[in-house]
């Protein structure tokens, strides 16, 4: 029997996910754990969390060891639950446990590394805000800027900034909408950057083109791995935002339209080009993900499409969301698989292997 254990900051057994991969696990030798970082005893090694019961098909409160593979869905917000972060940073390190992936750095390391491959040119030039001198030179030049922290998620902490005139107008999304000021005096602004620096460290891109009638939208594609270990598209779907808004992510509220949907309302781009160019594109980029860095399982990848047609690589996701593939009709199976098949993938390389001769 393979122990498995989902990692996750909301150990919650009654989220659908986690019993989906739970009913799942049934057909498999896995014993399935659910627990947060939080709750590993630095001391003893011991977790208090939940197995799922193979005879009731239900998530029992239960202690346990490290299981000897991990899922890793913990999502943190930039800059905090540090402690769960280097709990896990700690459990990648320990020999004796594998997790199914890896992760991926921070969006700067990503660009730094990916920008030294063939998928250069599908990046969206980005550097970093060390100075507020920098934010304001390119201002001056581009009139139009996004800036994001390195380690954001779910559109956290985006800015649009654009000048008018002597003033910048900075936009970003809150929970009942876009906060808007706009400032008249470049020392305020330099304040104002200043105490976002403090908190976050930014990334500086020119904000591409990717509105639709006043409403930015982006092509979302989940990638994961087979049951052979070969990666596959598992889904593509347009995120479509608010009029006027910054943002395409879900959980701010973007609606989800289905590919074909969205094809079929806008027939002007040259979608058999494009689809061609975005093949080619997904041919390599998991494999340069796990060369640059480590082993992988899944992939959400923000494609941007500009005004020109020009694709982007906006923005690459090692846990993806998975609400985005249920409203669109993908089996919830399917997804729970995703992790079990790749569990008996890993223990059947790591089995000794019988000599037969
Ligand atoms: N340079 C940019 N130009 C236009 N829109 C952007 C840009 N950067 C981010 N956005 C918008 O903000 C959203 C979130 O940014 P992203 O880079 O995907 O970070 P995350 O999703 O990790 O918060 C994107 O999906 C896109 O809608
Ligand atoms: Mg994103």
């Amino acid at each position: 029997m393979n122990h498995l254990g989902i990692l996750t900051l909301n150990p919650d057994p009654t989220n659908p996910f986690y019993s989906g991969i739970g009913k799942e696990s049934l057909s498999y030798p896995i014993c399935l754990h659910l627990f947060s970082p939080e709750d590993l005893s630095p001391f003893t090694e011991g977790i208090e969390g939940y197995t799922y019961c193979r005879e009731s098909g239900v998530w029992k409160e239960d202690a346990f060891r490290i299981p000897e593979y991990l899922y890793d869905r913990t999502y943190y917000q930039a800059g905090k639950q540090q402690q769960a972060k280097a709990v896990v940073q700690w459990l990648k390190q320990q020999p004796h446990v594998t997790f199914l992936g890896y992760g991926l750095p921070n969006k700067w390391v990503l660009y730094e590394e990916l920008q030294k491959g063939p998928l250069a040119p599908y990046l969206p030039g980005t550097r970093l805000l060390k100075e507020v001198e920098d934010l304001t030179a390119f201002l001056n030049r581009e009139e139009e800027a996004i800036i994001k922290p390195v380690d954001g998620a779910h559109g956290f902490g985006i800015y649009h900034l654009r000048t008018n005139g002597p003033s910048i107008i900075v936009r970003t999304t809150k929970k009942d909408g876009i906060l808007s000021h706009t400032f008249h005096n470049r020392d305020e602004f330099k304040r104002f950057t200043l105490r976002l620096m403090k908190k976050h460290t930014f990334l500086i891109q020119r904000r591409l083109e990717n509105q639709v009638q006043d409403r930015p939208y982006d092509l979302r594609i989940h990638m994961a791995k087979d049951q052979n270990g070969n990666w596959q598209e598992y889904h593509r779907a347009f995120r479509y935002g608010h009029p006027e808004g910054i943002l395409t992510n879900v959980s701010s509220g973007a609606e989800y339209v289905p590919y074909d949907e969205w094809k079929a309302a806008h027939p002007a781009p040259p979608w058999a080009v494009m689809e061609e160019e975005l093949k080619e594109i997904l041919s390599i980029l998991p494999l340069e993900l796990e060369e640059r860095f480590s082993p992988l399982l899944e992939l959400g990848i923000d494609i941007t499409i500009g005004a020109d047609h020009s694709i982007w690589l906006l923005d690459i996701n090692s846990k993806p969301g998975h609400k985005l593939m249920q409203t669109g009709g993908i089996d919830s199976s399917e997804l729970s698989r995703i992790p079990l098949d790749h569990c008996m993938n890993l223990s059947s390389q790591s089995a000794p292997t019988r000599s037969d001769h």
